[in-house]
């Protein structure tokens, strides 16, 4: 019974929350009916800065890249998480599930979470690495639903 209540509330706070992402449905929507290269936001329109990626370096290096790498290339502990076959895996989807993996499953060995900004920052730097260009905003965690994976730019990367 108790058990049950929980999991009722549970379901009730996840829509809640999910609703409450700004963008989130809209992205859904356009990714359904628009053509997406004409109107949605991808990793390859400069959505996170230089300085933000640079703050991400040192909190990826000592969180992460014992598992996925120095190169962020994977290792036979972890995937890539850039480059094509990073891209290919989260194609068409928003980077918001990238960072849900990382808020609620990593750092895998439990050494302690980042909080969202320094995964927000972390995230930055796997965009860099992924030749992302940079832009003049920073990516933050409450806009990541309306930035969807796309494998390549159109017209190849520059
Ligand atoms: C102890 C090893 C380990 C550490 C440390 C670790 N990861 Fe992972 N990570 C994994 C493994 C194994 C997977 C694949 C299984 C899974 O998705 O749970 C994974 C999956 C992921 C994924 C999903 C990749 C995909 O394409 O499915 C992301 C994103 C990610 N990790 C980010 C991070 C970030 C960011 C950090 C540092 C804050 C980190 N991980 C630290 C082992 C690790």
């Amino acid at each position: 019974m108790r058990m049950k209540r929980v999991a009722v509330l549970a379901a009730v706070c996840a829509t809640v929350w999910v609703s409450a992402v700004p963008g989130a449905a809209g992205a859904q929507a356009v990714a359904r009916t628009a053509s997406p290269a004409a109107v949605q936001t991808s990793q390859w329109d400069g959505v996170y800065t230089e300085e933000q990626a640079a703050r991400g370096e040192p909190l990826y290096r000592e969180n992460c890249s014992m598992c996925h790498g120095l190169a962020l290339a994977g290792t036979v502990l972890a995937p890539a998480l850039a480059g094509p076959v990073f891209t290919a895996k989260w194609n068409r989807r928003s980077l918001s599930l990238v960072f849900d993996v990382m808020q609620t499953r990593m750092p895998l060995n439990l050494s302690g979470h980042l909080s969202p900004q320094q995964n927000a920052d972390v995230l930055a730097y796997m965009l860099k690495r992924g030749e992302s260009p940079a832009g003049s905003r920073e990516l933050a965690p409450e806009s990541l639903a309306a930035v969807i994976v796309r494998s390549a730019p159109a017209g190849g990367v520059k």
